[in-house]
């Protein structure tokens, strides 16, 4: 391989990889993921007392919270990725935004991510929100743990919850631990392989401390005070019944994304946590090598520990601090060492960049960031030479594979209400589409009218408009098209017969994006078109 660095990779590389758990939370807001986060910080001894991160979250899921939090600053900031050790690994805990509409930030975030962790709240079971962050895990076959939280409140039957998981989700589940009781009576988790019972209660300041936990053979069970018989019947017949009919772990099928280990817990009062943990570190992959498309044609795939440095651009954002305004672009690092200041191959540019000011990025602290590797994210200053997906590494013959894009559902026509403000909404607008918060659309048959903005979500819309507003100081009108669908269009745009309600944009990328306001006419164009494809997913 043709190298800009032929410094040989360090012999430190395999253990620092092997360290790594980079991953996400997923959950349907509400099913306990700020909770669950916060735990693990105070488990792995980041936080003393837990109650800080919620703090600072303040509001959550609908847009005006999001706002609120937003304005704050805190957790998105936060939100972006944190690295800290939990007992011999590095965890890199990458955050999903937490507010109801899916976004094309929550898909790319995960593309960074090598496991994921599926909150789901046990009275509630698989809720809508937990399906599409789910189906988007397996689009990319990302190994996924279950924890199923809440146990301390009444949950629904666990058999009924695992049944759930692999209906709705179509996937095999298989628990490792099982609750003790439930609600008032949940009081510790079962190992389902080693038989051996983590009892918890309360610590000094209730869930804010590490739960007390001691261990028991589950022959014991009906020693342990407070356990009434019936309990311990029912949790032997449970683990009868799992044995005859459960589905075994197999951690080969877990990391192929073919089965989710489950574990039951209370986030809130920390029962089931720090087992829960502890497997984590155990079975959740470190870095694994990530196919990459060659300059000259074909597949490669680029080794963590064997290739030298590699990363991609997963997300960019403008103003992340009011102190700096500048952009930060983030960077996966997926092979060899990341060094602050080396000079590396910008694959779309064709050129080389210097990354001179590399950070980490935790609340609003800036910590420069002199080493890096495989899993770790980088925060980079970005002058506007990265887009999402940009591949950067130190040799030139690979890209790693470009982010998928979501047809946009929602499609608007947006300006600024005072005339005199125009150069600063063009640059807001701009520096926002760069990010990806939303697309930026141009009508195909007059590229000169005003440009479409088009979001996956109307959330996208609030949070565009919020942020012209608080960064650019730009009030907008925004007027939505009737247009719900879109697709992008295979085939000669010239020769398409489209209906009449169909309009013909072109992406950033200039391809062609057909807006439709009905599946009919998205069918009816097909019909007509023999010769032409819409695609509704682009890899
Ligand atoms: P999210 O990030 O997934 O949206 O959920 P979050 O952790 O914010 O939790 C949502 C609510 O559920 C919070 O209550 C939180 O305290 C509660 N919760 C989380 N885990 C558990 C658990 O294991 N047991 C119980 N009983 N509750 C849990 P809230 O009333 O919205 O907020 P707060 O007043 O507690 O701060």
């Amino acid at each position: 391989m043709e190298n800009l660095n032929s410094t040989p990779l360090p012999p430190e590389l395999a253990a620092e990889t092997a360290l790594r758990r980079t991953f996400a939370i997923i959950s349907h807001p509400d099913a306990g993921k700020t909770t669950l986060t916060e735990k693990l910080l105070l488990y792995s001894g980041m936080v003393r007392t837990a109650g800080m991160v919620r703090a600072r979250k303040g509001g959550k899921s609908t847009s005006s919270d999001w706002m609120a939090m937003e304005q704050e600053r805190g957790i998105s900031i936060t939100a972006s990725a944190m690295q800290f050790p939990y007992k011999t690994a590095t965890i890199n805990l990458l955050d999903t935004p937490g507010h109801q509409d899916f976004s094309e930030d929550t898909y790319r975030t995960l593309t960074a991510a090598d496991s994921a962790v599926m909150v789901i709240d046990a009275g509630k079971g698989v809720e809508a929100q937990t399906r599409k962050l789910f189906a988007v895990c397996r689009l990319r076959n990302i190994p996924i743990l279950t924890f199923i939280n809440k146990l301390d409140l009444n949950s629904r039957d666990f058999f009924d919850l695992l049944h759930e998981v692999e209906q709705v989700l179509g996937i095999h589940a298989s628990p490792l631990n099982w609750p003790v009781g439930s609600g008032k009576t949940f009081s510790g988790v079962a190992d389902v392989v080693s038989g051996q019972v983590a009892m918890f209660s309360r610590g000094e300041l209730g869930g804010a401390q590490r739960a007390l936990m001691h261990s028991r053979p589950l022959a014991e069970l009906h020693l342990e005070q407070g356990i009434d018989t019936e309990l311990v019947h029912k949790v032997r017949d449970d683990l009868d019944l799992l044995a005859g009919a459960g589905n075994p772990f197999d951690r080969r099928s877990f990391l192929e994304g073919q089965v989710t280990p489950v574990f039951f817990g209370s986030a809130l009062t920390n029962f089931g946590v720090e087992p829960f943990f502890d497997r984590f570190v155990e079975l959740a992959p470190a870095p694994r090598a990530v196919k990459a498309d060659k300059a000259d044609g074909g597949e490669i795939t680029v080794s963590p520990t064997e290739v030298p440095f590699s990363g991609f651009v997963f997300k960019i954002q403008a103003n992340m601090n009011p102190r700096h305004r500048d952009s930060m672009a983030f960077l996966r690092v997926c092979s060899g060492v990341f060094e602050r200041d080396m000079v590396v191959r910008h694959h779309r540019l064709g050129k080389e960049v210097r990354l001179s000011r590399s950070y980490s990025v935790m609340a609003q602290d800036r910590n420069t960031v002199d080493r890096a590797y495989p899993g770790d994210i980088v925060g980079v200053i970005n002058p506007g030479v990265f887009a999402i997906g940009d591949t950067l590494s130190l040799d030139s013959s690979f890209n790693f594979k470009p982010m998928p894009q979501f047809p946009p559902e929602v499609i608007g026509q947006i300006r600024p209400i005072d005339v005199m403000r125009r150069k600063s909404f063009d640059k807001g607008l701009l520096q926002l589409c760069d990010e990806g918060a939303v697309q930026m659309l141009r009508s195909y048959d007059i590229p000169d009218n005003p440009p479409y903005v088009a979001a996956v979500g109307k959330l996208q819309f609030d949070v565009l408009q919020y942020r012209l507003r608080a960064e650019y100081n730009v009030e907008t009108q925004l007027e939505l098209l009737p247009h719900q669908f879109s697709a992008w269009l295979e085939g000669d745009p010239k020769t398409v017969k489209k209906p009449r309600g169909a309009m013909m944009t072109l992406d950033s990328r200039g391809r062609v994006v057909v807006l439709f306001s009905s599946e009919w006419e998205k069918n009816y164009l097909l019909e007509q078109n023999p010769q032409h494809r819409l695609t509704d997913f682009l890899k």
